[in-house]
């Protein structure tokens, strides 16, 4: 469309410097005649503790009525672990059906990995956004006494699966290769595991184009690092997708150039775009922070809303921006982000 309303909560810690590139890039690339508002949300450590709120229904509400929302970083270490996490960020996932956590892995020229001068690597991890082991079902029993018990179950819902592995299989079909991987645990997790695994079998009856592998967590992992031009597509649970994409950004260029998108592909409430790194608290405030995954995000976003080109725009400049850089520079935030700009922009 010829207008984006976008809603930004640049959050915690880096979050802040990284948005602020993204939105620099944003800006740079989109032609004229496509109107940008946005409207900032303030959302994270800093409100908690003014206000001991993390995500009030007003704000909910009025998050509802933009096209998408660009996150920067929710997580502080003054606020007790798990408050903003599940109160802000999940508490969003799952309030806007962010059911596909799409995230990309690429290997960019010129970049620090272990995996450098290896041959192309290039999957995307479609990970289960509103189930599996992250919806907070679980409890305590006899909490502080040595008979303490805990427990946190993995919810899913054969309706939650299907929907994740279709789109799965969606995105397979549109690419080359049109290969997708399942990865689960079902010789241990045999409920849930089975149930993936049958619903992917059943769902790929509908996708006879589509060439499908099934890896249990612990072998993908090795293959992440030793053979990972082997995967294409891969579709998982909530928190395999979350440790599989930590590695998957580690073995790639590194947490500062991956990028993703909290999709509601039926587009009933705004899809959420942020880097898959955190707050890093450590790094805060010094212009150190790489803001290149929040621009990739930025690519998500657009291509989410229709925007092709101008996404494919981005990922190129960081490309080549990637290929060009002097390994041995430091460019502050500042810095990478006006490089961007400049390059989305010719
Ligand atoms: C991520 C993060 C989150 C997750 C945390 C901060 C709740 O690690 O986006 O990968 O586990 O999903
Ligand atoms: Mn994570």
């Amino acid at each position: 469309s010829r207008s984006i309303n976008l809603a930004v909560i640049p959050g915690d810690g880096i979050g802040q410097e990284v948005v602020s590139q993204g939105l620099k890039v944003l800006r740079a690339v989109l032609p004229q005649d496509v109107k940008l508002e946005t409207k900032e949300y303030d959302l994270g450590a800093r409100r908690w503790h003014r206000t001991g709120e993390t995500l009030p229904d007003a704000e909910l509400e009025a998050l509802k009525g933009h096209d998408a929302i660009l996150l920067g970083a929710i997580g502080d270490p003054s606020v007790p672990a798990g408050v903003l996490e599940r109160g802000l960020l999940l508490k969003l996932r799952f309030a806007f059906d962010h059911y596909v956590n799409l995230r990309p892995s690429k290997l960019f020229p010129n970049t620090a990995t272990p995996l450098a001068g290896r041959p192309d690597i290039d999957f995307v991890v479609v990970r289960e956004g509103t189930e599996g082991p992250y919806t907070g079902n679980g409890g305590s029993l006899r909490t502080g006494t040595p008979a303490e018990v805990a427990t946190e179950v993995s919810v899913n819902t054969a309706y939650g699966v299907e929907r994740v592995v279709r789109d799965a299989y969606e995105r397979a079909k549109a690419r080359p290769r049109k290969k997708l991987t399942l990865v689960h645990k079902n010789n241990v997790l045999v409920h849930a595991g089975h149930m993936w695994k049958k619903i992917f079998d059943k769902v790929g009856e509908e996708y006879p184009e589509v060439t499908t592998d099934y890896l249990h967590v612990d072998a993908a992992t090795i293959f992440f690092v030793t053979q990972p031009e082997r995967f294409d597509v891969i579709v998982t649970d909530n928190l395999f997708g979350d440790i599989l994409t930590d590695l998957a950004a580690a073995v790639t260029g590194g947490i500062g150039l991956a990028a993703s998108g909290n999709i509601n592909p039926t587009g009933a409430f705004p899809s959420m775009f942020e880097p898959v790194h955190g707050s890093a608290p450590d790094i805060a405030g010094q212009g150190k922070a790489d803001p290149t995954a929040t621009i990739l995000s930025v690519a998500l976003l657009l291509r989410h809303l229709g925007h092709e080109s101008e996404a494919a725009r981005i990922e190129e400049a960081v490309a080549a921006d990637l290929a060009e850089r002097d390994a041995a520079t430091t460019r502050t935030t500042d810095e990478i982000g006006d490089a961007l700009a400049v390059r989305v922009a010719s």
